[in-house]
Parts: structure tokens; sequence; C-alpha cells
């Protein structure tokens, strides 16, 4: 029962689009799976108003005093749980990194976004001092087009990398599939093809993310089982 939260403060980085496109690949791949949506702005709720076969629970808790039990019952019950954040926390952050395994701060990789997403390390990064706990923490590059990477971009990737703050190799890519699911609010499998395109690349790409999600955690339940 892994906990994942998507964290950045800066509004409109694809925190909730990631947070769906990785719930949905884990329920396809038949895992029980919860997202508790924090939001005051309820975007995963709003995004499973369409007619879905979708197994995914979404739970919503806006109160940082209820969220702790949110978070112990959805473990109770799912293989893996994941907490979409808005923009801005406030009281709601400390509670999410004292029961997380694992913050996800997607972003895209351009100045602004970088300076804005180093902040968020930063106040991550003070709550593990407060409640003297270190906690996982990984990049998601979000929104670049495959085999189309700019310069600017690879530049900015390869100086966070020399930072050494680790990043998922698989990029969140940057494809009209995401936003049509959340258009027509369904899960992306159920974004109908034969109006959008792209449907099964961005599958594919989703798919590829989970996986890396899923060896990263097993990773580092055996580090921690060592
Ligand atoms: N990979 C992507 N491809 C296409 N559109 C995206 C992608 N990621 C995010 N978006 C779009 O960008 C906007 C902001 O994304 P969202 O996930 O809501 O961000 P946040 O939750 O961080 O505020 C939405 O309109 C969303 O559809
Ligand atoms: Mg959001």
């Amino acid at each position: 029962m892994p906990v994942i939260a998507a964290f950045n403060s800066k509004g409109g980085s694809a925190k909730s689009t990631a947070i769906l496109v990785l719930a949905d690949a884990l329920a396809r791949r038949n895992a029980t799976v919860t997202v508790i949506d924090t939001d005051p702005q309820r975007s995963i709720a709003n995004g499973r108003e369409g007619a879905t076969t979708s197994t995914v629970q979404v739970v919503e808790e806006q109160s940082s005093t209820g969220i702790h039990r949110a978070i112990r019952e959805a473990s109770e019950r799912s293989a893996f749980v994941f907490i979409d954040m808005a923009g801005f926390t406030s009281d709601m952050r400390t509670p999410v990194v004292s029961r997380a395994d694992l913050m996800i701060v997607p972003m895209q990789p351009s100045p602004e976004d970088a300076r804005l997403a180093a902040r968020a390390f930063a106040l991550i990064q003070s709550d593990e001092e407060t409640l003297n706990r270190r906690i996982d923490k990984k990049i998601l590059w979000a929104r670049t087009v495959p085999n189309m990477i700019q310069r600017v971009e690879r530049r900015i990737m390869q100086e966070i990398n020399e930072n050494d703050i680790p990043a998922f190799e698989t990029h969140l890519n940057e494809r009209s599939a995401y936003k049509a699911m959340v258009l027509d609010a369904v899960p992306l499998a159920e974004v109908n093809r034969d109006e959008f395109n792209g449907v099964e690349k961005a599958i594919e790409n989703a798919d590829r993310l989970a996986a890396e999600l899923v060896e990263h955690i097993l990773a580092k339940q055996g580090e921690k089982a060592a």
C-alpha cells in the first residue's frame, strides 16, 4: 500500500493529470487503487464524472484534520494510494509528507518551472526537517514532445540531474488524449479513438510510466528490507 502524492505549488504543472494517468494505468493492470483528491478545485473528482468502467476509487478530503484518516482507510483497502494536491497546500502538505512513501513533483523543463519546482522541493525538505523523516522524492518531466526534446529543455534536465534530484526516466509526454480524458471525464482507455488522435500512444506512455513507478517502489521496499 504505497502512498504516492503529487505536489508542486505551481498550478497547471500536470499534478492531476499525472495522478489520473498513473491511477488508471495501475487499475487497468487489476491493482486496487484509491485516489484522494485534496484539491478544492476537485480536478480528480470532476475528471470521473463521465461513464466509466474504471475501478479507481476517488475519495475527496479537503481538511488537514481528516487527511490522516482518509490515507489510513485508503491504505487498508488499496494496493496503491494516490494523493492529488492543490497548488496552494498550506496546512495539507505536512500531514501528507508525514504519511507519503513518495512525493512526485511534476514539472515542465522550462526555466520558470525549474525555479518553482525548486521551491516545492524546499517546502518538502522543510517538512522533512520538522517531522524528522526522510521521504522519497522524484521529478516527473511533464509535457515533453517525444523525440523532440529542445536544447533548452535538455539543459534544464541536465542541470537538475547534476544537482542529484532524481527524475523518472519516462516523461509524461504532451498528448492531446490526456486533455481529452479530462474533457470527457473518462479514463484514458475510454477516450473516443474516432474523435481524438494518439490515444494508443498515450496509453503506451502511461503504461511505461506506471511500470517505472512500480519498479521504483519495489526497489525502495527492497532497500528498506535489506
Ligand atoms: N501531458 C500532458 N499533455 C497534454 N496536456 C496536459 C498534459 N499535462 C497536463 N496537461 C494539461 O495542462 C493543464 C494543467 O494540468 P493539470 O494536471 O490540471 O495541472 P495541476 O493539477 O498541476 O494544476 C490541463 O489543462 C491539462 O489537461
Ligand atoms: Mg490539479
